[in-house]
């Protein structure tokens, strides 16, 4: 194979993965289940919390235009399937309550560290990145919540 024809694959292979969308269909969110409910966060922390982990970790996900572009989205559906089944913030209420305060005290930890929201992540959404103030505000009530 000549490398012309190689180019020519492997520009037919993308457009035809451009047929293949990932599922964006919403999923029903029942407000009795949600994070916000259960827990009662002030406005401005579940407001931080809404930009910096819901895309992945809630099934209220805002889909960026890159998310319809294969095979970006490819990688991006594994990441919030991964990110949903470690933790959900749409249905929080479906935890125990043991669980609840250890899932309040992981993110707790995760946003200490700076684990969370991931690096490439914020990178592409400005109002996701935790500074010092916001890191503090969201980091404290969690885990004060946590005890
Ligand atoms: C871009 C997607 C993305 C964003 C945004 C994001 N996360 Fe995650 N998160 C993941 C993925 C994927 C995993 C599972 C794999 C891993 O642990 O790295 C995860 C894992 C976690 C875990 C570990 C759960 C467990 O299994 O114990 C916690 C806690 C967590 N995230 C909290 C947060 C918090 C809090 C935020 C917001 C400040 C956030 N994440 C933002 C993708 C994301």
């Amino acid at each position: 194979m000549n490398k012309k024809k190689i180019f020519i694959g492997i520009g037919v292979l993308l457009i035809v993965m451009q047929f293949f969308q990932i599922d964006k269909s919403p999923i029903a969110v029942d407000e009795k289940m949600t994070f916000a409910t259960t827990e009662q966060p002030p406005k401005d922390v579940l407001a931080q919390l809404k930009s910096s982990c819901y895309d992945c970790h809630s099934n209220e996900t805002k889909y960026p235009w890159y998310t319809y572009v294969a095979p970006v989205s490819f990688w991006i559906r594994g990441h919030i399937k991964h990110a949903r089944k470690a933790l959900n913030f749409s249905t929080w209420a479906a935890m125990s309550e043991e669980d609840r305060k250890h899932a309040l005290h992981e993110c707790a930890e995760k946003i200490e560290i700076g684990h969370m929201p991931p690096k490439g992540y914020y990178r592409m959404h400005e109002a996701a990145y935790l500074d010092d103030a916001k890191k503090a505000l969201v980091h404290d009530w969690l885990q004060q919540q946590s005890r």
